[in-house]
């Protein structure tokens, strides 16, 4: 079952969480997003793009000489993450409300990408992963951390049937990752589960041009 997410709906959505979504969300995706940046391997200094920046929880991960650039559709998210990187004192750290769908970015202008559980919430998942794949150096690093349709049946039909409650509140509860992989022409090097009940899964991908 296939349940549209629509950018204005994004954009309503996050304007509503970004004043409570470090109190609702921190806890619950904290394990999985040293994991991530880790699978990054950054050499500072390497340039890094993360998409959906959201609030910038993961800002403190980085290592400090590493250049980064945050994106996000919501202007009251990356507000969030702009205070963030001021307490931080992060110098190289650029932000900008962009939509990661048609990015202001050159082809390979980045060593590599992450995107962590944002590629269940932005309304055109192939299109954002078509776009990081652009944006990369060929043979630099994507990461992405997110809740996956589970391929076990029961609680995949599970996350079919709440999907169209899920598509309200601003998230796909069942994006499948390998169909979406495949259709970008990305191969998974490692996926790995994380978080609460192994709920999420990490997956690293090299950006094979
Ligand atoms: C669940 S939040 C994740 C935020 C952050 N990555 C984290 O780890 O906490 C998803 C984020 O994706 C952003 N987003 C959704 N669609 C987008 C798009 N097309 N372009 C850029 N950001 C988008 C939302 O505004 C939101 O901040």
């Amino acid at each position: 079952m296939d349940v549209a997410l629509e950018k204005r709906q994004v954009e309503r959505a996050y304007e509503f969480y970004a004043p409570v979504y470090d109190l609702i969300f921190d806890w619950i995706f904290a394990p999985g997003r040293q994991q991530a940046i880790a699978q990054l391997g950054l050499k500072p200094p390497e340039t890094v793009l993360e998409v959906g920046i959201g609030t910038g929880l993961n800002l403190p991960l980085y290592p400090a000489a590493c250049r980064l650039t945050g994106i996000d559709l919501s202007q009251e998210m990356l507000d969030k993450a702009v205070e963030r990187a001021q307490k931080l004192a992060m110098p190289n750290v650029t932000l900008k409300v962009m939509d990661a769908t048609s990015m202001d970015f050159a082809d390979n202008e980045f060593d590599s990408a992450i995107a962590t559980y944002t590629i269940s919430a932005v309304p055109d998942p192939v299109a954002v992963l078509r776009e990081m794949r652009r944006v990369v150096k060929p043979g630099g690093v994507i990461v992405l951390l997110n809740h996956w349709r589970s391929e076990r049946r029961v609680p995949g039909r599970v996350e079919d049937l709440v999907a169209p409650l899920c598509t309200r509140l601003g998230w796909k509860s069942n994006l499948s990752m390998k169909p979406l992989l495949a259709q970008v022409g990305l191969t998974p090097e490692l996926i790995a589960k994380v978080n609460l009940f192994n709920g999420w899964r990490l997956v690293k991908c090299v950006n094979r041009k």
